[in-house]
């Protein structure tokens, strides 16, 4: 079992009756899942998995990884941020400086200047692109591709350019899938019952995972875990339904904030991924936890001080790494005053999410603490798997369809309509 749950800052807010109550709705809610919604594929991913597809990606990871100094991932939204938040968090946000192939995402934005900082990155390398879009209709990735992809042909030539195109996509339909069958573009299919924010485990995730040196076999293992443990247990042994049952108690309170909180800089992308999984599938008929983040103690000095004198309004979800993979010593004379000599910066830290806690926790601001072994592959497709699965489950318990986005569709629509104008 991957994720523990910690209920020390949350008790005093719940009562045991209160989890008592919606005890049925959260067990309703999964059964759904996996009756109703068993075919909803990314429920069962994990386990059924065809190795055939894995052996695939692998194999266009090594042709990346011995033939391309810069490897674009084109991307937005569920298609780009779970890759993004795996190599951050598993590698560093210093991948980039750290690694000999340089992997820089796009399609992410409309922002001239981005993409000409990235273009001015390809300068005299060897560059190869992977093109990730569920619906191949997006604005944002599509206007991306189509700047690219001419700068691979000028490169390169036409035929050259098709050899270093990876499309990621739908396999039924859309212009993207279109564009790829014209041109030869070797493909991945995203199948058609997973929506973007569920697709990470897909090829989606997986080939920019694996072109970063990441082991993808574990992150699918570590997923499969999840999904067998989680399938598994009932109310209250199953963490993913329990995190499901607090978050909506909270929320019932008026606690409609929640602040997902990690101690690493590097988790600053799994946190956005975060953000877009529970704010796209809950966020609709005017019901809804907003999820927002903070990286402690960075945000102590920034947040904290909303945080604490939020009154009603906010919970903190805290990802507590146990083990950490890099520690170093403190200098003694510099914190003399701290009477810190002899600690470790993730003792010190530790120290100060506790403290951080506790005076939240004396302001009403409850804690939620899920506590991982450590930041490795293993975990963190048991935690993408944890984190689906509370999602879909909390939205149900709302009464919302986690699976769809018709917020997202307005917008589009009067955007095309401008456009257009
Ligand atoms: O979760 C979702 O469905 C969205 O965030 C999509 O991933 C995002 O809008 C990108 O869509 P597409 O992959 O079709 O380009």
């Amino acid at each position: 079992m991957a994720v523990r749950l910690n209920n020390s800052g949350i008790c005093n807010f719940i009562t045991d009756t209160e989890l008592e109550r919606i005890e049925p709705q959260v067990s309703l809610a999964a059964k759904m899942l996996d009756e109703e919604m068993g075919s909803k594929s990314w429920h069962n991913l994990p386990q059924e998995f065809d190795s055939n597809e894995l052996e695939a990606i692998l194999q266009a990871a090594e042709e990346i990884k011995n033939r391309a100094d810069v490897f674009i991932v084109i991307g937005i939204g569920g298609s780009s941020l779970g890759a993004k938040a795996a190599i951050e968090w598993l590698r560093s946000i210093f991948y980039n400086e750290k690694s000999q192939l340089k992997i820089y995402f796009a399609g992410n934005n409309l922002s001239a200047s981005y993409l000409s900082n990235v273009i001015a990155c390809c300068e005299d390398k060897e560059v190869y692109i992977n093109i990730v879009s569920k619906s191949g209709e997006t604005l944002e990735p599509m206007l991306a591709f189509g700047i690219f992809r001419n700068l691979l042909e000028q490169k390169y030539g036409k035929i050259e350019a098709s050899k270093r195109i990876f499309v990621t996509t739908d396999e039924e339909k859309g212009t993207l899938l279109r564009m790829a069958k014209d041109n030869g573009y070797r493909r991945f299919v995203i199948p058609e019952d997973i929506g973007g924010r569920y697709s990470v485990l897909t090829a989606v995730g997986l080939l920019p995972m694996a072109v970063a040196g990441i082991d993808i076999r574990q992150v699918m293992n570590g997923a499969r875990n999840a999904c067998l443990y989680l399938s598994d247990k009932k109310f209250p042994e199953n963490e993913s339904l329990i995190y499901a049952a607090y978050r909506n108690c909270l929320n019932r309170k008026g606690k409609r904030i929640e602040v997902l909180i990690g101690l690493e800089p590097d988790f600053h992308s799994f946190a956005e991924w975060f953000k877009q999984l529970f704010a796209e599938s809950e966020g609709k008929d005017g019901k809804g936890i907003f999820p927002t983040a903070g990286i402690y103690s960075t945000d102590l000095h920034a947040l904290g001080q909303f945080i604490q004198d939020s009154g009603s309004l906010i919970f903190e979800t805290v990802i507590d790494v146990l083990n950490s993979n890099v520690d170093m010593c403190a200098e003694s004379e510099c914190i003399h005053n701290f009477g810190l000599a002899h600690s470790s910066l993730s003792q010190i830290n530790k120290k100060v999410l506790e403290g951080a806690l506790k005076a939240h926790v004396d302001a009403a601001v409850p804690s939620i603490v899920l506590r991982i072994p450590q930041v490795n592959e293993f975990e963190y497709g048991y935690l993408i798997y944890f984190f689906e699965k509370a999602c879909a489950i909390s939205a149900l318990v709302l009464g919302v369809n986690p699976f769809n986005e018709p917020g997202v569709l307005a917008y589009k629509l009067k955007t095309a309509k401008l456009l257009q104008e």
